[in-house]
């Protein structure tokens, strides 16, 4: 999240486990709409896997070294190609994480879960960013510079008090942030409007400016690996899903090459060279009284196999022996190839200067038969970077679970008895979860009886998202009671209500201690504009 409106309804728990469930529990019949300046709401986790190809978080968490209390307790649910970070944190290579925070009022209790995923990488050992989105602010919600000013600082303040290290790690706003402009610039020249109205669905009336804030986003989430490339995560709540896959996208469209796998001069697609593949292992040239598999041997032999055998949709195999017939007698020999995508003239002569073994060169791609995937990858961003190119990874990223309101529904930053400010004064902390509503039963009698509904209640996500912090036994115990009718709302509201209390007290201490470090952090807390 990170937005404005955060997030909505998390859900079911697991009930042997007390954690919350990574598949999303209840499933709910709603869309799932991933709007990053919408009201995002997902009342079916399950649905960001299959239609979003968001990757179950569960499935890399043993690759995580010591991996934090959200990611154990399952309130980071999803990931893109969050395997090289993990890998990098392993190793003690370079990776980064970065995330942005649109000051658009106060940091509350799920901001400060991206907070703590950016001090949890940093404290892992990566190169930690965290942003002030004002030119987002002030563009898709606008606030002015006096209230962005106003607001920048309080997140700031809270990132640095939980610890948040200025010194190791960087903080900046985008509208002072030169290279990051110079980045959104370059970037903004691989995208257009068309993909702009895909995407977020901007529309003639779409300010510019708005747009603008997007390529920025863009050039921030990338701006980590402007000195070299590494492995970078960026922390946010699904609804930037959207952002993120473009990001991913862009990355991808400012390498100088694109490598690839090939059987012949010509290019395939992925399904058709599936088909080539499988033929090449199986077809001996003998078989057509030749030294050589040439193509239009492959030809013969797919036209000979009925389709029902042959793994592929009729219109591939029609562009696959197309495709095949045109190049006639060439020999079929597996090779890699890399593809010049906007390489400059020196960075591809220098490719092929560096390509070891037997190689093709032709006018815009060089085909190595001596090298596999993964060398010419490396060999690929080697040379790019070493003549002025970025050599990006697609950046990864990992997505929690939005909260309940502590009123039911949503939590909503409109509605302050939904969520906890950070700035709460820990009394009013103390009476909203008080107040809050829960998932306990009717009666004592029965809450006895049956248990309470740890899993439809914000109390307890309270307790795994924050109050029992590190301690998993704590929140397991809490769950457990709960629901084995050993745990009553009254009690349980009451520890969390102090706990939020002493929380908050402790956090505000905090934000005061970290004045000066802020004051002598390299960010300007003052922005010159107007209005
Ligand atoms: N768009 C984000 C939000 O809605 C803020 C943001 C700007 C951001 N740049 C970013 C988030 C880079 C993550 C990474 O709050
Ligand atoms: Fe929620 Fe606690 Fe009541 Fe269980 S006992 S339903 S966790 S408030």
């Amino acid at each position: 999240m990170t937005g404005d409106d955060p997030l909505e309804e998390s859900e079911s728990g697991d009930p042997t486990t007390g954690e919350p469930l990574t598949d999303g529990g209840a499933a709910g019949a709603d869309d799932v709409a991933l709007d990053p300046w919408g009201s995002s709401s997902v009342s079916d986790y399950r649905k960001l896997f299959e239609e979003f190809g968001i990757e179950e978080f569960d499935e890399v968490l043993e690759e995580v070294p010591n991996p934090h209390y959200l990611m154990r307790r399952g309130v980071i649910f999803g990931h893109r190609d969050y395997r090289p970070v993990a890998r990098a944190l392993r190793n003690d290579d370079p990776a980064a994480v970065l995330s942005g925070f649109m000051p658009t009022g106060d940091p509350h209790i799920g901001h400060k879960l991206v907070f703590d995923e950016i001090i949890w990488h940093q404290e892992q050992g990566a190169d930690a960013y965290g942003l002030i989105a004002d030119l987002e602010a002030n563009s898709a919600r606008g606030m002015s510079w006096a209230e962005i000013d106003e607001h920048a600082r309080n997140y700031l303040l809270s990132l640095l008090a939980l610890g948040f290290d200025p010194e190791e790690g960087e903080l900046y706003r985008q509208s002072t942030n030169r290279e990051v402009q110079d980045l959104a610039f370059d970037l903004g020249a691989e995208a257009n409007f068309s993909e702009f109205q895909a995407i977020y669905g901007f529309d003639g009336e779409t300010d510019v400016s708005h747009m603008q804030s997007v390529v920025t986003q863009m050039a921030d989430i990338l701006y980590p690996q402007l000195e070299e490339p590494k492995p970078t995560v960026i922390p946010v709540g699904p609804d930037q899903d959207p952002h993120v896959r473009l990001a991913r996208d862009l990355a991808e469209r400012m390498r100088f090459f694109k490598v690839s796998e090939a059987y012949a001069s010509f290019e395939l697609e992925d399904d058709e060279r599936a088909l080539v593949a499988e033929f090449y292992e199986r077809l001996d040239p003998v078989e057509f009284d030749d030294d050589d598999l040439r193509c239009v041997h492959v030809a013969e032999a797919l036209e000979e196999t009925p389709l029902s055998e042959l793994d592929a949709s009729a219109d591939t195999l029609s562009s696959v022996l197309t495709k095949l017939n045109e190049a006639g007698m060439e020999p079929v020999r597996p090779r890699t190839r890399f593809f010049d995508r906007r390489a400059t003239d020196d960075a591809f002569d220098a490719l092929i200067d560096a390509i070891e073994g037997e190689k093709r060169v032709y006018e815009s791609h060089v085909d190595a038969f001596e090298i596999d995937r993964a060398e010419a990858e490396e060999l690929a961003r080697e040379i790019e970077v070493d003549n002025g190119g970025y050599g990006f990874q697609p950046p990864s990223s990992i997505y929690h679970r939005f909260m309940t309101g502590l009123t039911g529904g949503k939590m909503s930053s409109s509605i302050p008895a939904s969520h906890i400010s950070l700035l709460d004064d820990p009394e009013d902390g103390y009476d909203k979860v008080k107040a809050a509503t829960t998932g306990g039963r009717e009666t004592a009698e029965e809450q006895r009886e049956k248990g309470g509904k740890a899993d439809e209640c914000p109390v307890y996500e309270l307790y795994a998202y924050l109050l029992a912090g590190d301690d998993d036994e704590f929140a397991k115990r809490v769950y457990d009671e709960c629901v084995g009718g050993d745990r009553l709302c009254g009690d349980c509201k009451e520890q969390a209500a102090q706990l939020m209390k002493d929380f908050l007290a402790e956090h505000q201490e905090k934000r005061e201690d970290v004045e000066d470090l802020l004051e002598n952090a390299d960010i300007e807390l003052e922005s010159p504009r107007r209005r």
